[in-house]
């Protein structure tokens, strides 16, 4: 497995690769690798006869106040985790290598990135369209692989997608949980022992929701009520938002009607956590 750290080298692979007839897909990540970010990989070496990973902590979908600094990084694990599964090439660029310093610009959204996580991180949604059509434009994957971890995200970047012609196959993957149901994520590394326990609550809620939509509720407020109540009997949980929208829009919905995302963001203490499920 190769290690690059340059746009051109990324370029000179994959047109080597083309040359052959070789298919590319593309997973692109923040680093600190879990088990989520390797059943996207799993799935790209599945579908395609070359996998780049890209490893990137971007910095311009982080708001002046978020975790960018303490963001956790081990990027010789990362490339351990990527050549196991059988990933070709792990692009790691440095941020001047992505943004020259007079970079100005931007791929932005309406609609759908000014709901839920955009509504308390105005920027970041900017951020993840720029830099994964930074990555698509450098890589020229044939698909690329997003986690349902990020439901907004992965709406968002299918609506661009289309909005803008582009031409890659977009491929969702399911959420994967802890054993105890916490969904996987780099961020859980910052919750001490007792906050661990607490952010149990998140899929609790998650799990409360989704059964009561099987079981024929049909209400969107009855649904985020039960939710709501749920959360709030953890002392530790702060909610940021629980909301149930259209699955394509992002907007609010009343109805639980397919496709519905219902979407909850909960700090635990500082560390503001993320989990959702899809009503299909
Ligand atoms: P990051 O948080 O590193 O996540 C990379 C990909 O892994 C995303 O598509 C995310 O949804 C997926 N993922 C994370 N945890 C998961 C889990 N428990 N189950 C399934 N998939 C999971 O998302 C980003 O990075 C960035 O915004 C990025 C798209 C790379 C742009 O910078």
């Amino acid at each position: 497995m190769e290690k690059v750290y340059t746009v051109n080298e990324v370029r000179e692979q994959v047109k080597a690769w083309r040359r052959e007839g070789l298919t590319v897909g593309l997973v692109p990540t923040m680093g600190y690798l879990h088990e989520g970010h390797a059943s996207l990989i799993k799935k790209a070496v599945e579908q395609n006869d070359k996998v780049v990973v890209s490893v990137f902590l971007n910095p311009t979908q982080f708001g002046p106040t978020e975790d960018l600094e303490a963001y956790p990084r081990d990027f010789e694990a990362d490339c351990k985790l990527c050549e196991s599964i059988g990933a070709a090439m792990v692009f790691h660029p440095e941020p001047s290598e992505m943004y020259a310093p007079d970079f100005c610009t931007w791929v932005d959204m309406d609609v759908l990135s000014k709901t839920l996580c955009g509504k308390s991180r105005p920027i970041h949604f900017r951020g993840v369209c720029t830099v994964v059509s930074k990555l698509f434009n450098i890589v020229t994957p044939d698909r690329a692989y997003f986690g349902q971890k990020d439901a907004q995200q992965l709406a968002i970047i299918r609506r661009m997608v289309r909005d803008l012609n582009m031409d890659i196959e977009i491929v969702g993957c399911p959420i994967v949980r802890e054993e105890d149901g916490l969904a996987k994520s780099s961020r859980n590394t910052y919750l001490n022992e007792e906050e661990r326990k607490a952010a149990l609550i998140l899929s609790k809620a998650v799990f409360l929701g989704k059964k009561m939509v099987e079981d024929g509720e049909a209400s969107a407020a009855a649904v985020k009520e039960a939710m709501i109540k749920k959360i709030e009997s953890e002392p530790m949980a702060k909610i940021d938002y629980v909301e149930a929208v259209d699955g394509l829009s992002m907007q609010p919905v009343e109805e639980i009607k397919a496709p519905v995302l219902v979407a909850m963001a909960v700090y635990i203490g500082k560390t503001r956590l993320i989990d959702n499920f899809i009503v299909e």
